[in-house]
């Protein structure tokens, strides 16, 4: 078992705790995906958790995959209308058919131990136009989020290592996903009322956006990939 599934798994049953301690940045979230998800679109979203963002997004066909059996037994009890499987990405392609209009990853890529692993892999449930939507934590905000989790104020994040959007988006491109947009939401990630609104709001402008708390990145499948990653498949 990895360190990321122990981590997990030994999280779970405080996993919506801590939503709602801190619902204030998981409203946010799950508006985000609201407004980019359509009614009849094709969800996948990769390291689900508990399954609230799915769960609160009308679409069309919704599967939500995680590497910890615990999180998606939660996930599976809370919402069995949906479709869950315990699963990484590895394998995926025996697992759907169709292919989806929409892949998200939410608060997840940093614990991923291998990046271009698992994005190669998403390419087989992929076609060409299908939307990827990435949210991680703006990688300055590292050390006041361990003070905040030294404090007790957020859950332990376990193993992890944040990537800039730069490396992420030079490794998508070479696989085909291309960046489109790129937006930054909450520099105030508490509720204080008018405070939070006010912060929040100053936080939009240009430059001061940079140093937001979430990054939200969307980028597009274009079916075909670098020459360098066709080559490396097919070394021995
Ligand atoms: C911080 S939680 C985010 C959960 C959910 N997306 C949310 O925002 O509430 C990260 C999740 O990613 C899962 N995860 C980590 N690495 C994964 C991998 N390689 N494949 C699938 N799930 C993974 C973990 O088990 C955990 O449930």
């Amino acid at each position: 078992m990895s360190d990321v599934q122990s981590h997990f798994d030994g999280e779970a049953d405080r996993y919506d705790h801590w939503k709602q301690r801190n619902w204030y940045y998981y409203d946010t979230i799950k508006r985000i995906y609201r407004e980019r998800i359509a009614k009849d679109d094709a969800v996948l979203e990769v390291g689900c958790g508990t399954g609230e963002i799915l769960a609160g997004i009308q679409t069309g066909r919704a599967m939500g995959i995680d590497i910890s059996p615990e999180m998606i037994r939660i996930a599976a009890a809370k919402h069995p209308q949906l479709e869950w499987h315990a699963a990484t990405t590895a394998g995926l392609g025996t697992i759907v058919g169709e292919p989806f209009d929409v892949v998200f990853l939410s608060d997840v890529i940093e614990h991923i131990e291998d990046v271009p692993a698992t994005f190669r892999d998403l390419r087989s449930v992929c076609r060409p136009g299908t939307r990827l939507l990435i949210n991680m934590a703006n990688p300055a905000w590292e050390p006041l989020l361990l003070v905040l989790e030294k404090l007790g104020k957020k859950m332990p994040e376990g193993p992890h290592h944040r990537i800039s959007v730069g490396t992420l988006t030079r490794t998508l491109a070479d696989l085909g996903f291309a960046l489109e947009r790129r937006d930054h939401e909450l520099l105030f990630p508490a509720y204080i009322p008018v405070v939070s609104a006010l912060v929040n709001a100053i936080g939009r402008l240009p430059l001061i956006r940079r140093l937001s708390l979430i990054e939200i990145l969307e980028y597009r499948f274009s079916g075909e990939i670098a020459e360098q990653d066709s080559l490396a498949g097919h070394l021995p």
